[in-house]
């Protein structure tokens, strides 16, 4: 059975105690309401996603039950109703399906009845929202996200993208992890004349070396043990169309020959198979090593690596971008506060700031993680820097690579460190920095320094 979370709404109370009792004993969480007015209050300030299915008794006195229904399939257009009627308003049944309910069901009604219709009514629910998850797996898995960027560095690399995704050539997309890789790799792919057919990655470094390989070109019947029936592989699922290669500074010298094979000669054979099979594909592949330097020490076949990279794109660090950091910034805060349904729009200029001193290791990918994190804890419309967790401006043991080496840019950089640390408490910040606290006041005044909410100070 379907789990599911069930409100009742009835003005009976005998009617929501039996109901809530028979529902919850076969393993249903439920909420009742005696009346419409306070289901809808309910159903308004909704927080972790409203009820699966709503049960509604439609005469109650304070409002017409085919109001309060109006009103729901105004707000929760896709929340299965099941209207409760007394024996003899078939009319106002008739009238609360035409308005979208799922069903009705009349007064006095047996256990198996009210149970029957609603497992029938979950279960649709739940196909209904499976189907909607498989159709946008699809086509998240052809379109690419929007790509976000201000920065000349990186408006250069989204140039030269669309120009090269028109061209049949193989391309190399090197950057450090969290740059953007997969994203360029599926623009690549979206742009390119083969956008039609099929888009397909496959994690290299993820996957043992035999059963990199059987993914890749397919394996026939008893190719090895365990191997009880033939399987297509990667490239006849890509024919045609783009296989991603992420990871591919990891794979062995003898998937290289034979991916070398397929470039060069344009065929493949399934592990266990003798016979060629012809194979019409782009590679497009990444890389978070040099792949230059894995060639230089013998690591990667030369002639693999000239037949690969006939395009190269570098995606730059982040911190030698800085300028993206703000688009980047508000392009997840609009991401995640539609996905968590909140009002989150903006972040204060301290927080900003603070994103800009960081050297973020992990790219993108930590921004977006740390945006994510601090929309799911914003109380109000705006980000502010307590939302964010530790980052240490910079790295611990190197000087910043801004160019600002003076003991002044250093001695703010570290006074913000300690204050982060200290969760902004500058009593104990200027004790780690062995200051009395007036100087500690002084220099965040002289450093314009700005401090999230200062909750935790005595004053
Ligand atoms: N320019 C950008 N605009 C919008 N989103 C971006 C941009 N660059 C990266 N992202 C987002 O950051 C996340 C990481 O990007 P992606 O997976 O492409 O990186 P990667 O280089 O493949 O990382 P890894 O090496 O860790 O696999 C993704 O959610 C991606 O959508
Ligand atoms: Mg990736």
């Amino acid at each position: 059975m379907l789990p599911g979370k069930i409100y009742i709404c009835d003005d009976e109370e005998e009617m929501r105690r039996y109901l809530r009792k028979m529902l919850l004993s076969h393993g249903f969480s439920v909420e009742t309401f005696g009346d419409g007015a306070s289901l809808l209050r309910r159903l308004e300030t909704e927080e972790n996603g409203g009820p699966d299915l709503l049960l509604q008794d439609i005469r109650m006195p304070d409002m017409d039950g085919i109001d309060v229904l109006k009103r729901i399939s105004r707000l929760y257009p896709s929340l299965p109703t099941v209207i409760i009627t007394a024996y003899g308003s078939i009319d106002s049944a008739v009238e609360a399906i035409k308005l979208g309910a799922y069903d009705y069901i009349t007064k006095p009604f047996p256990k198996e009845k009210i149970l029957g219709v609603v497992e029938k009514a979950l279960e649709r629910e739940f196909l209904i929202n499976e189907n909607r998850g498989l159709k946008e797996a699809l086509i998240r898995e052809s379109a690419p996200g929007e790509i976000v960027f201000a920065s000349r560095k990186f408006r250069e690399i989204h140039q030269l993208t669309l120009q090269v995704a028109e061209s049949e050539a193989n391309i190399v997309i090197e950057g450090e992890s969290g740059t953007g890789k997969e994203l360029i790799a599926r623009a690549i792919h979206y742009h390119s004349p083969r956008r039609e057919r099929r888009f397909v990655s496959i994690n290299c470094a993820a996957l043992s070396d035999t059963l990199l390989e059987s993914q890749i070109f397919g394996h026939i019947r008893g190719a090895f043990t365990g191997a009880v029936t033939a399987q297509k592989g990667l490239l006849d699922e890509a024919g045609g169309g783009t296989l991603f290669l992420d990871e591919i500074g990891d794979i062995s010298q003898s998937l290289q020959a034979k991916l070398l094979r397929v470039i060069q000669e344009r065929e493949f054979m399934p592990v266990g198979s003798t016979k060629p099979k012809a194979v019409d594909i782009r590679l497009v592949a990444a890389t978070n090593k040099e792949l230059a330097t894995e060639v230089k020490m013998g690591h990667f076949r030369k002639d693999l690596y000239y037949r690969l990279n006939v395009i190269n794109l570098t995606l730059p660090p982040l911190r030698e971008r800085k300028e993206d950091i703000e688009p980047l910034t508000g392009h997840f805060i609009e991401k995640y506060s539609r996905r968590t349904k909140k009002r989150v729009s903006s972040i204060t200029d301290d927080a900003l700031r603070l994103l800009h001193q960081y050297s973020w290791p992990g790219n993108v990918r930590e921004l977006e993680n740390v945006i994510e994190r601090a929309v799911i804890l914003a109380r109000g419309e705006q980000i502010t820097a307590d939302l964010f967790p530790l980052m240490t401006p910079e790295s611990d043991d190197a000087l910043p690579e801004t160019g600002e080496t003076s003991l002044e840019s250093v001695e703010r950089l570290h006074i913000m460190k300690i204050l982060k640390k200290t969760g902004f408490h500058r009593s104990r910040a200027a004790e780690e920095l062995g200051i009395t606290r007036k100087t500690l006041s002084k220099k965040i005044a002289e450093y314009g320094l700005s401090l999230p909410g200062e909750a935790h100070d005595e004053d």
